[in-house]
């Protein structure tokens, strides 16, 4: 297990969900001065490389955010070891974190609605074939994000 806190946030592609969440959470901890270990990852690979969604990048700056820099990938066995907090953004995320888990990892799985209020066990949906209103529901960038 890390010393610094660590937490990983997965969806499927790491172009939407998943990066705006990061990118919150980032700016978050930057405002709070907490030394924290942040970044995302998506369960699929088809947009490895990839900047995050245009819309994405457009609801992140409305708050506040640049997620300009961040680049997709796709979840690694060793992300089971080197983060102390997997947080998926919908149940196929989850249940897809939970087949690939090694027995010995300690990572923590939980899902993105788990930490707001009244909301555990909800799916931030995915809003790849919606629009900019898809993209800011609550969730990625307004959810408080969890205690790494
Ligand atoms: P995300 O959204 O999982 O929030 O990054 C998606 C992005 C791409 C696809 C699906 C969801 N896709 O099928 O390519």
């Amino acid at each position: 297990m890390a010393e610094q806190a660590t937490i990983l946030f997965v969806c499927l592609g790491n172009i939407c969900r998943s990066p705006m969440a990061e990118g919150a959470f980032r700016d978050q901890a930057r405002r709070a001065g907490l030394a924290v270990h942040s970044n995302s990852a998506g369960t699929g690979n088809w947009h490895r490389g990839a900047p995050p969604d245009a819309r994405a990048q457009a609801v992140a700056v409305m708050n506040g955010v640049d997620i300009s820099d961040l680049r997709a990938r796709q979840v690694t066995r060793e992300d089971f070891e080197r983060f102390d907090n997997i947080v998926a953004m919908d149940s196929a995320n989850l249940h897809e974190l939970q087949r690939l888990q090694p027995p010995q990892s300690r990572a923590r799985l939980s899902m993105m609605l788990d930490h707001a209020p009244g909301r555990a066990g909800e799916s931030v949906a995915d809003p790849y074939h919606g629009d900019l209103e898809d993209f800011s529901r609550p969730g990625p960038m307004s959810v408080p994000a969890p205690r790494a």
